[in-house]
Parts: structure tokens; C-alpha cells; sequence
């Protein structure tokens, strides 16, 4: 037993032979505390199929796990549904290892797998809702473009009613568990949202749509294989329905405040601004930004009405991870928020209005005028805080 990376049954005829990376903090600024895995999935059909690799540097544990299966110069097929580099990055080693007879994904990822890696042989382009026979099975292709890249795509195992969905339904979670019925479910749902929230938030309105078009379609689904995370095997709808919450934006009864303070002025104000809020009948998330990261900003505003931002001026400008949050919420557009810009200064005070534009070009509502304090807010002050944040959350309830 000299090999201890073994594949583990998803059905009779597939396998998960991917790999888990315990130690990954950090994917382009989502902060992944419990690390991940890069699912790839083996089909033994007729024509053995691989789904998607992984991260390059895990590419000898991959090859492990399908050589507990089957010998892996027997694949016949590669899929790539998505061609970014922690699923596509061992691909073209892969190939040089297993000259497989074809490999095949969608027309955009054909050219993108080509720009990103030294791949020089054919990559056959399949069309949304083309098939591909494997013998005693058949796959079907779905384009997905832009969830969350251009050239993504889903493919469904027909026989086993078993999505391969790539990204989608995934989350970054590293664990020996493969299946979510196997997991703490309020990590779970912890994990899946935050991936949503920081990932796939922009893309919201093409999640509702292909959840529609799927719907329409009458797919059933008894198996999600995601390409990271756990795979769904029991209430795939769950998962789904989340998805068509998140992605549907609605407002509920909560106000993110976030702020970053040098001297405890703006961070007055902010905890006024957070007691006006519940004062409204709001649940308040209160985050300073010193102490709390991006992401976890993101996962709170999930579902929340109102956000609130406050910052002092710092030479001229904003504090840098007040800048490092609007540059990352501007990205990730967020929808349908009431929004208020607070902030205390020495001399010159430009952050409040700077944080007003950043919000406005995001299309947040205003609740009202933004509220800057020269050195240190009174009593007053902390007052005109509080009826702001009052102000915020009367707009949000008028919204629920
Ligand atoms: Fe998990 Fe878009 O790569």
C-alpha cells in the first residue's frame, strides 16, 4: 500500500480525484481561513473521462487518486469546464502524461486554455447543449459565461442525473469529508455563502437566469459535483434555493457599518450611527476595519439593506483599508442598499465626500447627508449619528 491518496465513490462509475489544499489563505483577496480543495472527477465509462485537474502544484496527488482507480494512461477524454488556473493548472502536464484521445471544452475555453497555458495540440469546442457520447454514458454541456469567467461551463452525466458544476455550488473548505451530508452544516452554510458573497455576487443576474433556464430545462439533479467544497448528494435543492436568494439581492432587516478610525473619533460616531440602527428596528453588523477582513464584510451584507461607512482623513485622504473595502465592494456591486458616509478629521477632511462618490458610483442610495466632525464629536454631534442612523434604517424597513 505504498499509495495513500486513494479516489473516493461518487457513483458506481465516478470517482472524485481531486486534491485538498489545507494551507491556502488567500484567493485574489477572499480570505480562505479553512483552506480548499480542486475537485476533479473521474468518469469510468466506456471512454474514460476526466472533468477538470487542478492547481499544478497538486497534480502528483491527482494522479494518485485516479491511479488507485484505473491505470491513467486509460483516459480517454479531459473535460475542461473552466479554465482558470486552480483547475486548469496541471492540465497541460496532464495531457503530456496521459495523451488522452481528445480533449474538449467550451469555444471560449478552447482559445482561453491556449492564451493561458503551453498547450499545443487541438482542444475540441463544444456548443451549449451539445452531448458527448462515452459509450454506456453521455454527457451534456451547458454553457455558463461569466460564472465566473467567460468560458465557464457546466456538464451533466445524464444516467446518474449528476452535475458537474464547477465553481458554482462550491466552497473553499478543506476537508476529508467529500460529501456535504457529511459536514457541520453551519459550516456549510457559512462557507457557501461567503464563496457567493465574494466570488459570484456580481454575476447575480446571470445566476437568476440560468437558474430559470435550468429550471425550464427540468434537469433533475441528484448529485452536484462542484469543483470545490463538498459534493452535494442529498437536497441538492437546498443549494440551489440559496443561490436564488442570494442572487435575487432582497433587502432584509440588517445595516452593515463598517469604518476605520485613528483616534476613536470616527468609531464614536459609528457605534452612534450602529445604536440609531437598531433603534430602527434593524439587526446591526458593526465592523471595524482594523480588526475584521474584507470578505467577512461581504458575507455580512448578503441580504443586508443598509451600509454605512465611515473614515478619517488620512493626509488628504481615506484610510487604506477603508479604500481596500470600497475597491473590493465596488467590484463585487452589490445591490439595493441605503448607504451613509461618516468620518471625523484634523484639518482639511476629504474622506467623507470621497467615500460618498465611491457609494454613489456603486448606485447606494443615500440616507441622508454624510457627517464629518473636526477633531473629536460632542454630544451633539453623536446625536446627528444616531437620527442618520435611525434615518438609514427607516428607508430599509420601507423597503422590506
Ligand atoms: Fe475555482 Fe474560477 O476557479
Amino acid at each position: 500500500m505504498k499509495n495513500t491518496f486513494k479516489a473516493v465513490p461518487v457513483t458506481e462509475r465516478v470517482w472524485w480525484v481531486g486534491a485538498i489544499d489545507w494551507n491556502i489563505r488567500d484567493f485574489h483577496g477572499y480570505q480562505t481561513l479553512r483552506g480548499s480543495t480542486y475537485n476533479a472527477y473521474l468518469i469510468v465509462a466506456d471512454k474514460i473521462t476526466l472533468i477538470d485537474t487542478v492547481k499544478a502544484p497538486f497534480m502528483a496527488e491527482m494522479m494518485a487518486r485516479i491511479a488507485s482507480v484505473i491505470d491513467p494512461g486509460k483516459i480517454d477524454y479531459i473535460v475542461s469546464n473552466h479554465s482558470e488556473m486552480d483547475h486548469a493548472g496541471a492540465l497541460p502536464e496532464v495531457i503530456a502524461a496521459v495523451n488522452p484521445e481528445k480533449v474538449f471544452a467550451s469555444a471560449v475555453g478552447a482559445k482561453t486554455l491556449k492564451e493561458l497555458f503551453p498547450i499545443d495540440r487541438e482542444i475540441t469546442a463544444v456548443r451549449d447543449g451539445e452531448t458527448l457520447c462515452l459509450g454506456n454514458r453521455t454527457l451534456a454541456f451547458l454553457e455558463t459565461r461569466m460564472l465566473h469567467w467567460p468560458d465557464s461551463m457546466f456538464a451533466y452525466l445524464n444516467e446518474e442525473q449528476l452535475l458537474f458544476s464547477q465553481d458554482a455550488f462550491g466552497m473553499h473548505f478543506a476537508s476529508l469529508e467529500r460529501f456535504a451530508d457529511a459536514c457541520d452544516p453551519a459550516i456549510l452554510a457559512y462557507e457557501a455563502a461567503t464563496y457567493y458573497a465574494n466570488i459570484l455576487l456580481p454575476y447575480s443576474p446571470l445566476v437568476l437566469k440560468l437558474i430559470e433556464k435550468v429550471t425550464a430545462a427540468g434537469l433533475p439533479f441528484r448529485i452536484i459535483a462542484p469543483d470545490h467544497g463538498p459534493i452535494w448528494r442529498k437536497e441538492t435543492g437546498g443549494i440551489i434555493g440559496s443561490y436564488a436568494k442570494w442572487a435575487a439581492q432582497k433587502p432584509e432587516a440588517k445595516a452593515v457599518v463598517v469604518y476605520a478610525t485613528m483616534w476613536h473619533s470616527t468609531e464614536k460616531m459609528a457605534r452612534a450611527i450602529s445604536e440609531g440602527v437598531a433603534a430602527g428596528g434593524l439587526h446591526v453588523k458593526l465592523m471595524d476595519m482594523g480588526a475584521v477582513h474584507r470578505s467577512d464584510v461581504v458575507y455580512e451584507l448578503l441580504g443586508a439593506g443598509a451600509l454605512a461607512v465611515g473614515s478619517s482623513t488620512l493626509n488628504n485622504n481615506l484610510l487604506p483599508n477603508i479604500a481596500d473595502i470600497l475597491t473590493y465592494l465596488k467590484g463585487l456591486k452589490p445591490k439595493n442598499l441605503i448607504g451613509a458616509a461618516f468620518g471625523s478629521y484634523g484639518w482639511s477632511g476629504e474622506a467623507v465626500k470621497q467615500i460618498e462618490d465611491v457609494l454613489a458610483e456603486m448606485k447606494v442610495e443615500k440616507a441622508g447627508e454624510g457627517i464629518r466632525v473636526k477633531n473629536v464629536p460632542d454630544a451633539e454631534l453623536l446625536a446627528r449619528c444616531y437620527e442618520l442612523g435611525k434615518m438609514m434604517a427607516e428607508k430599509v424597513r420601507s423597503r422590506l
